[in-house]
């Protein structure tokens, strides 16, 4: 199965992307954790990545249109994948059309998780992340079962990413209107567009996809 988990900052891409990796047996592909790992690594695609990220605007779209080509190729994206965060530019879309296409293949669905704008950015400031296993928390909704202490791995040191404060989440959601709206039009026009309430409980919104795939052909 193939999917794109579609929505703004703080929508919840990478919450339900990580819970359906598991549960699926699907590859999450985050362009987000991808260009982080190479800002860490210090690679050259990191250093160009890292000043628009701070920012809070886009890569290129030759940078992640690479990025995605490459990893998709990879063996253990044979069993189906989920996009959190890509395609988010009307050109990334069509690029990742014309690679599936030359396959022969196509994404099954695209879940656009619908959201209250006003409520994102408590969203964003209160999210962290295990540094060892990357599982994600927030202070307030969805907070590790023993008090700093990561539910899958037991590690005890957690990160917040450098993008996540309130200055930078403006531009991020100017470039969300701005950049990635524009792709809801586009998938409903290809007929697989599923929208789904992104402002109910964690678990809720995994039910809601959950359903959505089921009756998926
Ligand atoms: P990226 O890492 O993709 O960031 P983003 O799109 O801004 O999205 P977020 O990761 O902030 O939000 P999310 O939807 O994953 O929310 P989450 O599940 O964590 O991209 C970062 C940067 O990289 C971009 O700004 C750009 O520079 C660059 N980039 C990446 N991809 C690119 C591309 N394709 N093209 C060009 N540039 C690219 O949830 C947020 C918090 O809320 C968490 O703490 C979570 O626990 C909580 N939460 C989640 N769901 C719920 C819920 N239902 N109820 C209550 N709390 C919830
Ligand atoms: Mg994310």
């Amino acid at each position: 199965m193939k999917l794109i988990l579609l929505g703004p900052p703080g929508a919840g891409k990478g919450t339900q992307a990580q819970q359906l990796a598991k549960n699926r047996n699907l590859i999450q592909l985050s362009t987000g954790e991808m260009l982080r790992a190479a800002v860490k690594a210090g690679s050259e695609i990191g250093l160009k990545a890292k000043a628009l990220m701070d920012k809070g605007e886009l890569v290129s779209d030759d940078v992640v249109v690479g990025i995605i080509a490459e990893r998709i190729e990879k063996p253990d994206c044979k069993n189906g994948f989920i996009l959190d965060g890509f395609p988010r530019t009307l050109q990334q879309a069509a690029a990742l059309d014309t690679m599936l296409a030359s396959k022969g293949d196509r994404m099954d669905a695209v879940i656009e998780l619908k959201v209250d704008y006003n409520r994102l950015v408590e969203r964003i400031v209160g999210r962290y992340a295990c540094a060892n296993c990357g599982e994600g928390y927030h202070d307030r909704f969805k907070r590790p079962k023993v008090r700093g202490v990561c539910d899958v791995c037991g590690s005890t040191d957690f990160t917040r990413r450098a993008d996540d404060n309130a200055e930078t989440v403006t531009t991020r959601m100017m470039a969300y209107y701005r950049e990635t709206s524009p792709l809801i039009g586009y998938y409903f026009c290809k007929g697989n567009l599923h929208a789904v309430d992104g402002m109910a409980p964690i678990e809720e919104v995994a039910v809601a996809i959950a359903d959505i795939l089921a009756k998926l052909p």
